[in-house]
């Protein structure tokens, strides 16, 4: 890090050490405790995600660090505040639960505050903006922390938000992370390719995360060498949705079901919405099927996945890799 990095993430370090102690220690926290506690999270968790809250009057924050004399050039660098037209300084962060986000050496780099009510006009989670240490594209929420856990079980598990890796981690689930939303980056890939040789996708079960998992595979297919497999969260939850509702228990038996392979989940993806009673929506979906098939590299896969359409349908396997071949004659 170089020195200015060093001053903004001493000054990250302290700005969580407040949201923690107002989030734990005072009545400005009481609701946010209180709403946290009723998503399931203990006093424990809180403290172990370093989970804290940023008080509704604004420029609490600001008057803490002017007493404790940081300099305003860090301030202004850091992100955490705005600049009124006045150059004035202001809290950018107030009345949100502050998740802190830490790089893959454990230090806190930026920070997300999740609003406690439902607003239309701001965002459910504000990010802090990118910095010259922050960067969202690059990193992965609870990479440091998993770190071990994953190089163990040379697993990741993928998740797309803050809730989900800490609803895992309570049904005992350690090696999650999350990409904070679905964008899921080349640098991504490539960290969690550095420590793991397979990754389990768990992005949540709606329509948005659903394309996002198919998404999600062919990057990592297409650059990293991953072994790929999806734990698809049914009924429209995300994952910590699917804990509080289900329980640990539940949780922990879908992910023991060691997952379904990124092409059975590929084809699933590509018959949804399509009705396989009717003969229209039949072939459409056998051609993209054949597609998907024409597109592994591996034979062996290719016969597993012919042979199930073959039963499925039943067609000829004999005449489903005819039209593969042709199919593939007319890409090239
Ligand atoms: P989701 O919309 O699935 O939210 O976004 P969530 O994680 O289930 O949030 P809860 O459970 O309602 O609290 C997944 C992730 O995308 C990022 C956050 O990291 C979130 O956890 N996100 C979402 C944002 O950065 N900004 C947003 O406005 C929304
Ligand atoms: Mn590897
Ligand atoms: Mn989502
Ligand atoms: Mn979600
Ligand atoms: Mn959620």
């Amino acid at each position: 890090y170089t020195p200015n990095q060093s001053s903004l993430i001493d000054l990250y370090e302290k700005a969580a050490e407040l949201f923690s102690h107002v989030l734990l220690n005072t009545k400005l926290g009481e609701n946010a405790l209180s709403y946290l506690k009723q998503r399931g999270l203990s006093e424990k968790e809180i403290k172990d995600f370093n989970i804290g809250f940023a008080a509704p009057e604004q420029d609490l924050l600001l008057s803490f660090f002017k007493e404790h004399k940081i300099d305003d050039k860090t301030m202004a660098e850091s992100g955490l505040f705005i600049e009124t037209s006045e150059h004035e300084l202001r809290d950018r962060f107030f009345n949100r639960i502050i998740f802190p986000i830490k790089d893959s050496n454990g230090k806190i780099v930026a920070f997300s505050g999740r609003s406690l009510v439902k607003d239309p006009n701001h965002p459910k989670y504000l990010n802090s903006p990118e910095t010259s240490i922050f960067n969202k594209g690059k990193v992965l929420y609870n990479f440091f922390q998993a770190r071990s856990e994953i190089i163990q079980s040379k697993t990741v598990i993928l998740y797309e938000g803050f809730m989900d890796v800490i609803a895992a981690h309570r049904a005992n689930v350690k090696n999650g992370i999350a990409t904070m939303g679905t964008s899921l980056t080349e640098d991504h890939i490539n960290a969690i390719n550095r420590v793991a040789d397979r990754v389990i996708i768990c992005f949540d079960g709606d329509e948005p995360g659903q394309r996002a998992i198919a998404r999600a595979i062919e990057l990592f297919r297409n650059d990293s060498n991953l072994q790929i497999s999806v734990v698809f969260i049914p009924d429209n939850l995300d994952p910590d949705e699917f804990v509080k509702q289900r329980g640990v228990e539940s949780f922990q038996s879908l992910m023991k079901q060691t997952g379904e392979s990124s092409t059975s989940f590929l084809l699933k993806y590509d018959r949804m919405g399509l009705n396989l009673a009717n003969e229209n929506d039949q072939l459409e979906y056998l051609k993209k099927a054949l597609a998907r098939i024409g597109g592994l590299k591996d034979a062996l896969e290719q016969d597993l996945y012919l042979n199930q359409l073959s039963d499925e349908f039943g067609i000829d396997k004999g005449d489903l890799k005819d039209q593969l071949r042709e199919s593939v004659a007319d890409r090239l």
